[in-house]
């Protein structure tokens, strides 16, 4: 498929200069009453508190965007630091989907021991170049406490502890989300 590019800016020079944006790392699964799909994603982030709102970004093409058009619900777990092995698996490309790592709960399905999950309904789909932009409206959530799994400079690891942002000097910030 043709690729759409800046003429002066390549698509690996792209990628390693967002590639300095650190995230962490989720899985997005979604299911339909015969299908069941997932893919490792770090394009999370929230949008909205009123109503709860979150967007992930989905390639054209991933079998996990079929099944979430077709089955209007998603589910987001976020990766706990040790859980670098469930990334790497859902991040096979056309690998049977991994149930041992899975359970369900609310009629979603989350990776186990995830720090959080997220249920959502589809609110709307953007479709953005070679993705959608899902943004999910969070009916579910459940969360649990330890380290986050990190991904920047396309490696997966986990945050130093002076990157720790101590929790007293965010009191001067406006953080709507
Ligand atoms: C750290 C990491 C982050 C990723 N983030 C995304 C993402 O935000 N959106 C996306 O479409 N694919 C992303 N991928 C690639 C998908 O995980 C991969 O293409 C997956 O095999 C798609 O599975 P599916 O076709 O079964 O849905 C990411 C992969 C890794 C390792």
């Amino acid at each position: 498929m043709a690729r759409e590019t800046s003429p002066s800016i390549s698509s690996t020079e792209f990628r390693a200069s967002v590639g300095e944006f650190a995230t962490g790392v989720t899985v997005v699964t979604a299911t339909t009453t015969d299908r069941l799909a997932g893919m490792t994603l770090n394009s999370f982030t929230s949008v909205s508190l009123d109503p709860l709102l979150v967007l992930v970004s989905l390639a054209h093409g991933s079998r996990t965007l079929d099944v979430v058009l077709e089955g209007r619900t998603f589910a987001v777990s976020m990766l706990r630091r040790w859980q670098r092995d469930v990334a790497d698996r859902f991040a096979r490309r056309a690998a049977d989907f991994p149930r041992y790592l899975v359970e369900e709960s609310d009629g979603f399905v989350f990776v186990v021991d995830a720090l959080v999950h997220l249920g959502c309904h589809v609110h709307q789909i953007i479709p953005a170049g070679d993705h959608d932009l899902v943004l999910g409206e969070v009916v579910t959530m459940r969360r649990r406490s330890g380290d986050p799994l990190i991904f920047h400079r396309g490696r997966l690891g986990g945050l130093a502890i002076d990157a720790h942002v101590a929790a007293d000097s965010l009191g001067g910030w406006d953080l709507d989300v």
